[in-house]
């Protein structure tokens, strides 16, 4: 008997929704699969926390996702709940897990599945198929920044050969683990020398796998790219920033952040969102759509080790985005939130033998 500690974290806005929906499906794994035993410890953190009690997550609980064998998180902030110097509530949390959990690996899965409408002419499912490897501890997001002068402000753009080396090859043994034959380095080397760096160093690292080809991008130009040509790309690895903004690009093209699901991975600890907000405006209303998370234990059981379940999840969210009879209103139906979880269990259990 496996047994997986999951520290849940809902989070603020649609976060609740959406994460039942997942632990429905990890219900439903235990249920099929002797041998599998989840234990959920709920920790209630984010903006609404802050709101009331002036903190966003209790030590104590930080503590509870360090000791857990992964994090499930919902979604975190809310507009208007911000910092002295504007920047969002959450980022005890969110980034807070990123950096103190040292998971440098943020993995965006790009893939438009079969009954998902892209916004790009003419391209089908097997035309956008790729990972955006987004590296997750560096860069602007560093926290090195300030208020320099009254007039001033700045952020620092860091990167470290420690830091660009492992995700890097992250990227590159990603690639070759799932027979993907081009790694691109999306940065903005022409004009930022922490890319310039960054870019050596993918240069450096592919030497490493030379059966796998190598491609360059400026982020300016890999946007155009993304709508022209997805079907080029296969894993493209990017600075922390850049990775952020062109996974947003990608899930769109994807179909939407309604099904965009991410991991956040290091040598110890991984935790799993999906790459939408909190959309407080749906809050409450069971009509957002609860694909990226439920994709989100997908990737968690891959992570475990059980490739077998996660097909199983996979297969079951793919019959049922083709199918199209639910789907939420983002996909063009008016199924509600919950509806979509119990399709796709009722799924899991017909596919699975
Ligand atoms: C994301 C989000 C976060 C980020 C914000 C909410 C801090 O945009 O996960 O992509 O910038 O990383
Ligand atoms: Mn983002």
């Amino acid at each position: 008997m496996t047994n997986y500690e999951i520290a849940v974290i809902p989070g603020d806005g649609v976060g609740p929704e959406v994460v039942n929906e997942g632990i429905k499906v990890l219900r439903a794994v235990e249920e099929l699969y002797d041998g599998i035993n989840f234990e959920f410890v709920e920790i209630d953190a984010g903006a609404h926390v802050y709101k009331e009690k002036g903190y966003e997550i209790l030590p104590d609980d930080f503590e509870r996702c360090r000791d857990a064998d992964a994090i499930y998180l919902g979604a975190i902030g809310l507009p208007g709940v911000n910092r002295p110097d504007g920047t969002i509530v959450g980022s005890e949390v969110l980034l807070a897990l990123r950096f103190k959990l040292d998971l440098y690996v943020n993995l965006r899965p790009i893939k438009l599945y079969p009954g998902v409408k892209t916004p790009l002419a003419d391209k089908k499912p097997e035309d956008i198929d790729f990972y955006v490897v987004r590296e997750n501890t560096e860069d602007v997001y560093a926290g090195i920044k300030g208020r320099v002068r009254e007039d001033v402000a700045c952020d620092v753009k860091v990167t470290t050969r420690k830091g660009a080396e492992r995700i890097i090859r992250y990227a590159f043994e990603l690639a070759r683990r799932e027979e993907r034959k081009r790694v691109t380095c999306c940065d903005k080397s022409n004009v930022i020398g922490s890319c310039a760096f960054f870019r050596e160093i993918f240069t450096e690292i592919s030497k490493e796998y030379p059966e796998i080809e190598t491609d360059y991008a400026y982020v300016d130009a890999i946007t155009q790219w993304f709508v022209r040509t997805p079907e080029w790309y296969e894993v493209v690895v990017a600075p922390n920033m850049f990775g952020d903004i062109i996974s947003d690009l990608g899930a769109a093209i994807a179909g939407g952040m309604g099904i965009a699901p991410s991991a956040n991975i290091g040598d110890e600890h991984a935790m799993f969102e999906p790459v939408h907000g909190s959309a407080p405006k749906y809050t409450g209303q069971y009509k957002v759509n609860p694909v990226a998370a439920v994709l989100c234990t997908k990737m968690m059981m891959d992570y475990f080790g059980r490739q077998d379940v996660a097909r199983l999840i996979d297969q079951a969210v793919t019959e049922v985005l083709r199918e199209g009879k639910v789907r939420t209103y983002d996909l063009g139906g008016n199924s509600k939130t919950y509806e979509v979880g119990d399709a796709i269990v009722k799924k899991m259990k017909e596919l699975y033998e």
